[in-house]
Formats: C-alpha cells, structure tokens, sequence
C-alpha cells in the first residue's frame, strides 16, 4: 500500500503501475470535499516519492467516478473575502497540476459520472477511458460559476475553444460516445475492461509507442490559434452565448472572457486568470441563489425520501377526468411506468386525452428521446374507461374533474365506494379547500390533495395538501407516487390557494391594480421579463386562461377578502366579459396567431386598449423600480404569510414551491430570499412606501419584528 486514506488509496497492481482509488467513506457518492482534496495531496506527494513507478491508472470504486465538489461546503467558502477564494483555488490546483506532472504516464478510467471537479480531475491525466455508460461534464454554470479546478485551462487546450465553450457554458453531461468523438476521451469500453485498457496504455507509453510527454505539454500550453482565429472564436461564441444566457446569468460569458485571456499563457499563468474569474464569479449574489437552490433542492429530496418509508406501494393508479390535467397526469404515470386507468364520463373525453397523450410521445419520438416501439408501451400503460369497473385494483385516484366543488363531492364519493379500504384519494383541485371536499367522505384520513401543474409533463412541483383529517400513510403515499412521476412533491398545509396559487393571486393583484393605475400592461410585462420571469403577469394570465384566473381569483378573494378582494371592474374582468380567455381563444391581453412553423406567437392587440379604457384611471408612466415593487411585495409577503401560517414547513420548502411552481427566477432563489438580500429592514420599509395600495402591501408584524433584530430567513 503507497497510500491508505479516508477516500483514496493508492496501491501498486502489477509491474510498477499504481492505482489510485477514490472510495470515500461514509457517503455513497465521491466528491471533492475538504477531506478528498487533503488526500489527494498526501497521495501524490507519496507518488512523487515512490521509486520505480512505472505509470497510474486513476479509478473509483463507487457507481459513479466522482460527481463533482461538495456543494455543501460552497456557502461558507463563498462567504470568505475574494483573495481567500483565489488562494484556496490555486492551492487545490496545485494537487492537480502536480498530477498532471508525475514522471510517469497517467491514465483515468472512468465509470458512471465524472462531473465538475471529479472531470477536472480526469482532464490532469495524460488519457482518459471511459466505460461506455457513462458521462462527463462541467456543470458549473449551472451554479452560477464556472470550472475552477483548471477546467477552463485543460479542456480548452484538449478539444479546442468551440467544444470547450459548448460544454463548460451549456452545462450539459456528454455520453461517451460524444466524449470520445471531439477528443475529451482517448477509449470507450465495457467497464470491467477500462483498468485493463488502461494499463495497456501506459505499457504502449513505456514501450515507446505513445508519446504521453508531447500530449502533456499540449495541454500545458497555449491554445493553439492565430490572433485572427482567437478573435474569431472567442467573439462569436461570447456573443452566441451572452443571448442564450441572458444578462442575469453572467458566469457563461464570463467563462469564455476567461479562456479568452488565458489563451496565450502556458498552465500555471493561466490557472492564475481562471482562478481570479472563478473568485469573482463565487462572489456573485447569483452563484449565492442557485448554490441555495441546489442545497434547498437537496433537503426536498430528503424529505421526500423519509416520507417513501410509510408509502404505499402505488402499483396501479387512476385519474378521473381525462381533460388537460387528467390526460397529462396519465401521460406522466404512463410514461414513467406506473400503469394508470384513466376515467371520463364521455367517450370524446377520453378520445382527446389519449390523443394529447399521442402528440407528446411523437413529440418525444421526433426530438430523439425515445424509440419507437417505446410508445405503444407507454399507451398501453393508460387504460381507458368510461366505469368503475377495475377501480378496486387502484392503489391511488386522481381526482381532475372539472373545477366545481358540486360535482367533485359527488365524484369523490363514488369513488370511495369503488375502492378499496386502504386506496388513497387525492384531488387535483386548484382551489377547492381539501378539508372541504373531505368533509362527506367515509375516510378522509385516506384523502388529501394532490395539486400538478399545466402543462403536467414539464412543470416539475406537485403540491401535496395536507387536510386536517389525512393521515400520514396518505401523505406518504401521494409523495411517492409524485416521486415515482418524476416530480418535486412539496408537502403543504391546506388554505384557499394552497402554497402556490396563494402566492400567485396577490401577484397578479398587484398587476391589475397598476393597469387600474395608468401603467401599460406591455410595460409591466417587459419590466417583470427583464426582472427574470419566463413571461410578464399579463402574458401568463393568458396562458393561465382568464376563465381560470377570474374564478381562481374570486375563489381567494373569499378566502382572504381582507386583502384579496377587489373593488369594481378589474383589467381581468374586463378580458373575461370580452370573451378573450387568453391562448385558449386566441385573444387575451395579446392577440395569438399561428407563425410559419404553426406555433402560437403572441401579437399586440390595440383594441385591448380601448377595452380597458373604462377601468384606467388616468396615465400613469411608473418607473421600472415602482413597478417591479409593486408586483413583487404582495407576491412576497405574501409567501411570509403562508410561512407564518404553518402552510409551508420552513422557507426552503416556500421558495422551491415558486421556482417549480410558478417559474419564479431561479437566480433570485426565491421570494423569502428575496426579502433577505434585500435586507428585511429595506423591504418592510419599501413596503411602507407603499402602504397606501392597501394590506396586500402591509408586513406582517413579526417580519417588522425580523426587521429590527436583523433575523433572517435563511441562516
Ligand atoms: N388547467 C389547468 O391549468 C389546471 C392546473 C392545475 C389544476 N387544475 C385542476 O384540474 C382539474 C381539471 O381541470 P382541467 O383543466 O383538466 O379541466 P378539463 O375541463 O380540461 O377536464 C375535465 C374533464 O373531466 C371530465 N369529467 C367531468 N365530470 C366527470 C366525472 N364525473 N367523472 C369523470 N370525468 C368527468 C370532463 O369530461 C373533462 O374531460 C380542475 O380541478 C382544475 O382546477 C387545472
């Protein structure tokens, strides 16, 4: 044994050849944690030392190489002062440039995942061979950073700019097949075979037959480009990649600054510039929010995971009503492999659910994603039916009839009567209060809600709803079965609008009431876009269909008239009493014509107007700031208030809640962290300001509380 560690040992195999292992104790992942760095230094520092090696081969002993640094640790490192930052990366480079120059040939043979720092990793051996399974990547960006562990330098200098910039700025992990085509990896194998292979490749060094010392030094120069094509490359990509990232997301562009800079250095100089560009990207309220987001995001998943201990097996579902939602959520089922019965009272229901269930496996099929013979496996996963007939084989229903408490109570009932004793029932109900639909059922411990959103195959949050009389096993159940749809569950307590619509409605009580008050409503849309969302309020509630929005809206404000409550006509009544629902109808706040591609693109509509004339009260030309205030505190206080209210457990479970659920912007982190990065003094004060718009714009008292002790959400 060379080297006997908590996560590596480097032993000799056979002829003078070492094997550095990576196994960290404990975990079932490896990472790069403090503890793995420490020991890689130790471990190298005995390679330099040992005499008579002849070469290393760097393996895992885990299902995956090393899934990239320990994010964990992220928050408190990124706190520190910039120049610590710098510092801790070229300590931890020094270890890989050390690698990188042992006196021997080195070779990583890659299973599973090798990612982040675990690629990097992989990028300061002479070769690389990869199992065929598996995949590399530097997600980074995806954390508002970008590769910091000589990512920037290596790649670039291995697979040339254009690659490098398409891997390092989209994030994206790359199946071995791609891998070995641009020359990130020298073999693709069976993985039993990779020690094997690379061995051989160090015999083929030694014999003389590989030059490892000339590819060394390839990857420790500079990139090999002309001025003019240095300009050329690095230009175009920054300009390509600034308008898929977008102005809030810097890290991409700032990727590519860096390799551009470090293009005519040799290694050590050019670890330097990356070094400086990864300490001040780390030091960015961005990476802060999605280094938060991935955390927050990793705590649902735990949670998630203990309630799978009390579930159910769900081993055949059902879903009532085989409309948007009801054929969505059998898709899902469906295609993530829990077979589904799916119920209508008509047969052209049922007809257009299978169909929509169609279009999007086509779709699936076109894009590559799937093959074709998949999709009658998929189908034949969704059962049809216009009865009751097989329902007491069903673990779990889905309730997703039309929004009417009336016929949901008459449906829920007869449902129960058609189950088994232990079947769960949940309801897909936007609005409707659990514990009111629960309140003539025979055993509503077995029921709760179960809230998707539109379109169900790509929103990713379930609300999973709490009444006061669900049990546990009800809860735990519906969580898995989420899980097993490849969604977020997030559990909440039960309230007119849940966590979501909740949140939402008080948002959109903001827009009305600038329109009321002279702002343009294309205005407010560019402000909001600009601010991060996916698409401005007025274009969502086109998107939403004004029939929703409207009785969603009334729906709160009777359950909140307090604040929720609007007097007079608002811009949303004056759409609906128009008959202009939004996409559905093809006119909204927008008009919606089919493009040449037979998308719909949303068009401006000069009589939307002359319809709001009557409601606006005079012209008003807010500033960007007033406007994105006046949306953003009702939105905001409003999650503090559903926090304070037990409806969400803690602040992780709010914010995740609004980025799945309503494409809050991710690089914000949600509306609480919002508030915290603001300063919670700043925020009530700014809310003070505008006291006068009524108590949608009040703090609470405990966030005026907050406000004096300086207590935050989030640590
Ligand atoms: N559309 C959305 O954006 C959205 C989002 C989240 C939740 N929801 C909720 O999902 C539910 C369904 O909404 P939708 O938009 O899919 O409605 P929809 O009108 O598209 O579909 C409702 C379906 O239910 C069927 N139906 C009516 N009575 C039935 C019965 N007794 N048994 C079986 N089927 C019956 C209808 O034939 C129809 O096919 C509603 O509670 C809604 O609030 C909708």
């Amino acid at each position: 044994m060379i080297y006997e560690g908590k996560a590596i040992t480097v032993k000799e195999i056979e002829g003078g050849i070492a094997q550095l292992n990576f196994d960290l104790q404990g975990e079932s992942v490896n990472k790069f944690n403090r503890l793995t760095i420490e020991e890689l230094r130790a471990a190298t520092d005995k390679l330099e030392a040992e005499k008579g090696l002849k070469g290393l081969v760097v393996t895992s002993s885990k299902d995956s190489f090393i899934v990239g640094a320990d994010i964990n640790e992220f928050t408190e490192l990124f706190a520190g002062p910039e120049e610590d930052l710098v510092a801790n990366n070229l300590k931890a480079n020094e270890v890989f440039s050390a690698i990188e120059d042992l006196p021997f040939p080195t070779v990583t043979a890659i299973n599973g995942m090798a990612l982040g720092g675990g690629f990097e990793m992989c990028l300061a051996t002479d070769y690389r061979v990869m199992d065929k399974t598996a995949k590399v990547g530097l997600p980074e960006v995806k954390l508002g950073i970008f590769p910091g562990f000589g990512g920037t330098v290596r790649l670039s200098r291995l697979v040339g700019v254009d690659y490098a910039v398409e891997w390092i700025c989209g994030g994206t992990e790359n199946r071995a097949d791609k891998a070995l085509n641009i020359g990130a990896v020298d073999a693709v194998l069976e993985g039993e075979k990779l020690v094997e292979a690379a061995i051989g490749i160090i015999n083929q060094c030694n014999a003389g037959k590989l030059d490892y010392k000339a590819r060394r030094e390839e990857k420790k120069g500079k990139i090999k480009l002309n001025a003019m094509e240095s300009m050329m490359a690095f230009e175009i990509s920054k300009a390509y990649v600034a308008g898929q990232a977008g102005k809030n997301y810097p890290a991409p562009v700032e990727a590519i600054k860096v390799m551009q800079k470090h293009a005519g250095l040799t290694r050590d100089k050019a670890i330097e510039v990356e070094a400086k560009g990864f300490a001040k990207m780390a030091k960015t309220n961005v990476a802060a929010c999605l280094v938060g987001l991935f955390l927050n995001d990793q705590e649902l998943k735990k949670k998630a995971k203990a309630w799978g201990k009390e579930a159910n097996d769900v081993k055949l579902a059902a879903v009532l009503g085989a409309g948007i939602m009801g054929g969505g959520v059998a898709f899902q089922s469906a295609l993530k492999g829990t077979p589904i019965l799916m119920k209508d009272i008509n047969q052209d229901g049922i007809a257009l659910g299978l169909k929509e269930a169609k279009k999007l496996l086509t779709k699936r099929i076109d894009k590559g994603k799937m093959k074709p013979d998949q999709m009658a496996d998929v189908l034949n996963n969704i059962t049809p039916t216009l009865n009751y007939g097989d329902f007491k084989n069903v673990d779990l229903v889905v309730e997703a009839v039309v929004e009417n408490a009336k016929v949901k109570d008459a449906v829920l009932r007869e449902t129960e009567e058609s189950v088994r004793e232990d079947t769960i029932l949940t309801s897909n109900t936007s609005t409707i209060s659990i514990n009111k639909l629960a309140a003539n059922l025979k055993r509503p411990e077995n029921f709760c809600g179960m809230h998707f959103f539109n379109p169900v195959h790509m929103m990713p949050l379930v609300e999973v709803i709490r009444g006061e009389k669900t049990s546990d096993r009800a809860i735990a159940t519906t969580v898995a079965y989420a899980k097993a749809m490849g969604k977020t569950p997030i559990v909440v307590n039960d309230c007119p609008g849940f966590l979501v619509n909740r949140v939402l409605f008080p948002y959109f009580g903001g827009f009305v009431n600038l329109v009321r008050d002279g702002a343009d409503f294309q205005h407010v849309d560019k402000v909001m876009e600009k601010f991060g969302w996916p698409m401005g309020p007025a274009y969502l509630l086109d998107v939403v269909g004004m029939d929703t929005g409207k009785h969603a809206g009334e729906v709160m404000a009777e359950g909140f008239p307090d604040r929720m409550k609007h007097e007079g006509t608002t811009a949303i009544d004056v759409m609906y009493d128009n008959n202009r629902y939004g996409q559905k109808n093809d006119k909204g706040f927008y008009k919606y014509e089919l493009d040449r591609k037979g998308k719909q693109k949303k068009v401006v509509d000069e009589e939307t107007y002359k319809l709001l004339e009557p409601v606006v009260q005079g012209k008003n030309d807010f500033s960007d700031d007033d406007i994105i205030a006046r949306m953003m505190l009702p939105l905001c206080l409003e999650t503090v208030r559903c926090l304070e209210d037990g409806i969400v457990e803690d602040p992780a479970d709010a914010d995740m809640g609004l980025i799945f659920g309503i494409g809050f912007p991710p690089f914000r982190g949600g509306a609480l962290r919002y508030i915290d990065d603001m300063g919670v003094d700043k925020f009530v004060e700014l809310a003070d300001k505008f006291a006068d718009l009524g108590p949608l714009y009040h703090p609470t008292e405990k966030l005026r509380e907050m406000a004096k002790t300086g207590e935050k959400f989030f640590g």
